[in-house]
């Protein structure tokens, strides 16, 4: 972690992509040891039946390749997902592609899911399992679809077949702006497609069923909700990550930064992704495990997606704009809130704002 306060000026004088690149490759060289548990009682769960040591955990996007998991965790994640994989290689859209706003905390990317495969990334996630054989940590993989995929419900499937028996949850991710029509996958009518066929192929692995996860887009509308919600819980989906980016610009954001394409992430994401996760909590009522997602930057942003109704965490900008010690900060000051509510395990403030009053 001290290195990296010397890597990151360095960083800084980069582009975004190149620097995330070089960031991702010094974590893979710093981190051969398996991390020590970060052991914190007021932090743990036990959720899809495993432990989560620490609710915070770092969202799909970052490490597309699996190339640094076990790096991830040593910033104090208690969980990781890597992805987007495409079940073919693929190169993403044209560079620049990534866009940072400093000054609101935000960013937009319109990458496009450049992946080396899946072939390549199960290796890796089996190297990773070789090498650290009493990790600790709960892996998650994101699949996604080719951009000149004929089917999308193929493509899910292949990711489930291939990597559903190495990771503790698949997440489906049909919710990037990036991709052209991927987002028409959160009607119910193309949810119901898509998740008769994973959850027959998952029904195949003989290892330990993996968790499934559908990864949600922050610019449904409102009746969306719960006809999406009827067809997760029909096919006992057990989570929903909340949310991917947006295609929407608050009025506050600098003309030249926000006319780019692609999705926002970061601050300006905050509020709008802890309303949803309201929203779906309302309509879940905790039969399916919320991941709240979008906009956290300090253990009050995360608490109120907690206080929202969801018991996981994850995020990516944040890492970016802030910095890798925003991992530890966040999960101490949890602590502290949870500490100062009363509440002996953060599972009890799992949507305290909808039992208020
Ligand atoms: C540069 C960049 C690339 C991303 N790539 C992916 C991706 O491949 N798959 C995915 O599900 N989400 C991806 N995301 C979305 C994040 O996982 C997350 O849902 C979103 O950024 C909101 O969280 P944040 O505000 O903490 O960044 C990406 C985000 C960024 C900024």
């Amino acid at each position: 972690m001290k290195l990296y306060k010397y890597i990151l000026p360095v960083l800084k004088r980069l582009d975004h992509e190149t620097a995330q690149k070089a960031a991702l490759y010094a974590m893979r060289l710093l981190s051969i040891k398996t991390p020590k548990s970060p052991s914190c009682p007021a932090l743990e769960q036990h959720i899809w039946g495993h432990a989560f040591l620490s609710p915070l955990g770092l969202a799909a996007g970052f490490d597309k390749n699996a190339l640094s998991i076990n790096g991830h965790f040593h910033l104090g994640f208690g969980f990781v997902e890597v992805g987007t994989v495409t079940p073919e290689p693929q190169e993403g859209n044209k560079k620049p592609r990534i866009f940072m706003d400093e000054e609101h905390g935000a960013i937009i990317n319109r990458m496009g899911f450049p992946n080396q495969g899946l072939e390549v990334f199960g290796r890796r996630i089996g190297s990773f399992r070789l090498a650290h054989e009493n990790h600790w940590g709960v892996l998650g993989v994101n699949v996604g679809v080719n951009a000149d995929s004929e089917s999308a419900v193929e493509d899910l499937k292949i990711g489930m077949a291939h990597l559903g028996g190495m990771a503790e949850y698949v997440t489906l991710n049909v919710s990037s702006p990036n991709t052209k029509g991927l987002r028409t996958h959160l009607q119910p009518e193309n949810m119901e497609a898509i998740l008769k066929s994973v959850m027959e192929e998952r029904e195949k692995i003989h290892e330990r069923l993996p968790a499934v996860l559908v990864k949600v887009s922050p610019d449904i509308t409102h009746d969306q909700i719960a006809p999406l919600c009827d067809v997760l819980k029909k096919y006992d989906v057990n989570g929903v990550i909340v949310s991917n980016t947006t295609v929407q610009r608050p009025a506050n954001l600098p003309r030249d930064f926000a006319s780019q394409t692609g999705g926002l992430s970061g601050k300006p994401l905050t509020q709008a992704s802890t309303d949803l996760i309201s929203a779906f909590y309302q309509e879940l009522k905790g039969s399916i495990k919320i991941v709240g997602c979008g906009g956290i930057y300090d253990a009050e942003t995360a608490y109120e997606k907690i206080k929202a109704g969801a018991h996981l965490l994850q995020l990516y900008s944040a890492l970016v704009t802030e910095g890798p010690q925003i991992v530890k900060e966040i999960e101490q000051g949890l602590v502290a809130l949870l500490q100062k509510d009363g509440y002996q395990n953060i599972s009890q403030a799992v949507g305290a704002n909808h039992r208020q009053g």
